[in-house]
């Protein structure tokens, strides 16, 4: 893929070899329950307290809009009190709304937004405008919605207000919780019932907390939901687990490199998002779920992984959307491993805050893997893992596997422009080196200041 000019002044991170990780960890709340947090919250009767929120730049992005809409929240620590408006309660914005980088923070709005009285505008940064946003547009205009999408189908999104919203049966094109949120959350505005049908069961942390919210969700099967407009949702308390995505760059690094085990406390572990423990667990690694218990409707486990000697993989398409997030971080687990791994079923990589598969393609080759590039997937040899410099292209999920690769390498890696860890995971570097990974962060004026290895 071609590669972007470097702009001036960006983030690096210099990952070391070090011999071993270990100890014990907590990573941050979950980055899908805290958007759906606030956005339920908000539209709710009464105040609801939202615990263990993940303070990151995606979930700030929705916090602010919503502030724009005239929520009011307090902050109390890493709590927040949402003072919920109540189903008709949202103003008018003052203006568009910038969602940044936050893919989840765009779509979701965009149903709750098309069943507004008031007109919006949906904008955020340059991966974001480049992501397709017809595909949340078009099922919500067939629900009544007006709403104009940028020439090539993208960001800003255009929406008009005070159109009445009719209830679909609608199949989506893809397992996509963004696209079935949207549409479950315009369906509480709309005349009569919705239901989405999903190809494969994708996350379904909207339906959980609606239902703990007092919303009627029917799920006729794991990839059928239905929802009838025209309920009202009740505050409550909610507590964000960890986010098993952000616990997977541990994972990954405990099999590579903790030979007396690593824990990662109080990690979400909803069956829709653990694809990634069952590929891992197919590989050879050695990861147990202890004191499993249940919170505000979601599941929670610590996660206790010991080195283990992995070995290639076919990666069953079924588990792909249940492990959506967690590619990045399982090439490098494929690039560590003995023999082949081979994913397919996974062109929607192409279209998250990169093209996931061609810049790990990249990254990879960079250090010496010999990896085999498909339009839906990436076939990749195990073997041995040199230094290099990588360009992660901004996408956060991609700038932090490649540290996790420094446990396997024979050198340093450098990744380039890495200041997108802070949309899902802003203190990433210090849990990291709390687990015993070497982390230097440096600024680059351009691309010559870099050491070379
Ligand atoms: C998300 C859904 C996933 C995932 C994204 C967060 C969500 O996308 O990639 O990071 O919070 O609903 P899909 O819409 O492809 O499922």
């Amino acid at each position: 893929m071609p590669q972007q000019p470097l702009s001036e002044g960006y983030q690096v991170f210099i990952s070391r070899p070090v011999a071993s990780v270990g100890g014990e960890i907590t990573v941050p709340g979950d980055k899908s329950i805290s958007h759906r947090a606030l956005l339920l919250s908000s539209i709710a009767d009464g105040t609801s307290i939202i615990r263990g929120f993940l303070h990151s730049e995606d979930c700030l992005a929705t916090l602010a809009a919503l502030q724009a809409m005239a929520v009011d929240v307090v902050v109390e620590g890493d709590d927040l009190k949402i003072l919920g408006v109540g189903i008709e309660g949202l103003h008018s914005p003052p203006g568009p709304l910038n969602l940044g980088n936050s893919g989840t923070a765009t779509r979701l709005l965009a149903g709750v937004l098309a069943a507004q009285p008031f007109d919006s505008v949906l904008t955020g940064d340059a991966s974001l405008r480049k992501r397709p946003m017809e595909r949340v547009a078009i099922p919500l205009r067939l629900m009544g919605a007006v709403i104009e999408t940028r020439g090539g189908g993208g960001a800003p999104l255009k929406i008009k207000g005070g159109r009445p919203l009719t209830g679909i049966d609608y199949t989506l094109p893809i397992a996509s919780a963004q696209l079935k949120s949207a549409l479950l959350l315009a369906a509480l505005w709309a005349e009569g019932q919705t239901t989405v049908r999903s190809p494969n069961p994708s996350r379904d942390h909207t339906e959980r907390m609606l239902g703990v919210m007092g919303v009627k969700i029917e799920q006729s099967s794991s990839h059928t939901v239905s929802l009838t407009g025209g309920g009202r949702l009740q505050a409550q308390e909610l507590e964000i687990p960890g986010d098993f995505s952000s616990a997977a760059f541990f994972l990954v690094a405990g099999l590579l490199g903790a030979p007396d085990g690593l824990l990662i406390r109080n990690v979400g572990v909803n069956p829709t998002r653990t694809g990634l423990l069952k590929i891992l667990q197919e590989m050879g690694g050695q990861i147990e779920l202890r004191n499993q218990r249940e919170c505000g409707g979601e599941p929670i486990a610590d996660l206790f992984v010991t080195q283990s000697e992995l070995r290639g993989v076919e990666v069953c398409t079924d588990l792909v959307s249940l492990s959506i997030d967690e590619f990045p971080v399982l090439f490098i687990a494929a690039a560590c491993a003995r023999g082949q791994t081979v994913v397919t079923g996974a062109e929607e990589l192409r279209h998250k805050e990169s093209d996931r598969l061609g810049v790990m393609a990249t990254g990879l080759r960079i250090l010496g893997v010999s990896v085999t590039e498909y339009s839906d997937g990436l076939s990749i040899e195990g073997g041995s893992i040199s230094g290099g410099r990588i360009d992660s292209q901004g996408d956060h999920r991609i700038a932090m596997a490649f540290t996790i690769a420094s446990l396997a390498a024979k050198g340093a890696i450098e990744i380039l422009r890495t200041e997108e860890v802070a949309t899902s995971f802003p203190d990433f570097v210090s849990v990291a080196t709390r687990s015993g990974l070497a982390i230097e962060v440096v600024r680059s004026r351009g691309k010559d200041d870099l050491s070379d290895e």
